[in-house]
């Protein structure tokens, strides 16, 4: 199973804080913003990852996540220098794909809550080329919205309905073929939701509604970006569990020792989330 996150763009709603820095590397709460979706790609057990990042950005990301052997995967880039759409930043990761199903998450996508693996894991078997999650927003026109005759609309003006469709989607490398053949939209890009509903036409696609559950953001803008982080402090405050905590979930997993883990420790120094991670080595 392969895993890819989207991590271009410019993040201009997040302009000036955005202008020198990848929107992604942003913190939510306690840790950087990719851990989110990354965490999920590792909890459904993909070790192979791709990120699409800027090329400019290459050197913070490296330092952050190297080549994954900090969390016992293997992490892999490419790169899109202009935003051109979604689409467009999926397909620079063709080759890394060949011939494999993978799941794919926009960056500023933070996913938790009981079942969401099982759900994803249990997509993964079925036979259709693509899987779509959707939600329930009180604020669907920001986002993909469903309408009632099964057509995804980006960012609709009028009201449709309220469920929309989150940035995670499972794929499999037929996607590249369909992608060739759509055109870019009136804003100049390659739009996935374009490639979401000729996947539906051809009824190639099951969408999954994610259950109340479930928590999922879109960290895009200012208010979502606080918003989260309060949530992520309020719940790990409260459980003392640390929600997306990279390292924790490869050692739970046994991809890493309690010796690797400790060379991670002795690297972050004396910080809390450092005696988070000691803690959970007891
Ligand atoms: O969050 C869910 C929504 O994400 C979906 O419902 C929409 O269908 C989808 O278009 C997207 O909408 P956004 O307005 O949130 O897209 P945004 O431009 O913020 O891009 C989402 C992520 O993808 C962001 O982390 C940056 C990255 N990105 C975006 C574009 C357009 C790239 O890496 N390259 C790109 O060319």
């Amino acid at each position: 199973m392969k895993g890819i996150i989207l991590a271009g763009g410019n993040g201009s709603r997040l302009y000036p804080t955005t202008f020198s820095v990848s929107k992604h590397l942003l913190h939510v709460y306690n840790k950087p913003m990719i851990y989110y979706p990354l965490s999920i790609l590792m909890l459904v057990n993909i070790k192979d990852v791709m990120i699409v990042i800027k090329a400019t950005d290459y050197s913070m990301y490296y330092k952050l996540l190297g080549n994954g052997k900090k969390f016992g995967i293997k992490i892999s880039y490419s790169f899109q220098n202009q935003p051109n759409g979604i689409a467009d930043g999926l397909l620079k990761s063709k080759k890394f794909i060949k011939k494999d199903k993978f799941l794919f998450i926009l960056g500023d996508n933070i996913f938790w809550g009981d079942g969401i693996q099982k759900t994803i894991i249990k997509e993964f078997n079925n036979n259709k080329n693509a899987t779509l999650f959707s939600y329930f927003v009180n604020n669907p026109n920001n986002f993909a919205v469903l309408n009632k005759k099964n057509r995804i609309v980006e960012k609709p003006k009028k009201n449709l309905g309220n469920e929309i469709i989150t940035g995670m989607y499972l794929y499999d490398h037929e996607i590249f073929k369909i992608i060739a053949k759509i055109k870019p939209s009136s804003r100049n890009e390659l739009e996935i939701t374009d490639i979401n509903n000729y996947l539906i036409n051809e009824k190639k696609t099951k969408i999954v509604k994610l259950g109340r559950g479930v928590v999922w953001y879109d960290a895009g803008t200012y208010n979502d970006l606080l918003k989260v982080s309060n949530l992520i402090e309020s719940i790990e405050k409260r459980q003392g569990y640390k929600i997306a905590c990279l390292e924790e979930i490869a050692y739970l997993k046994k991809w890493v020792t309690k010796k690797h883990v400790k060379n991670i420790i002795k690297k972050y120094g004396e910080n809390e989330y450092a005696n988070y991670l000691l803690k959970i080595l007891r």
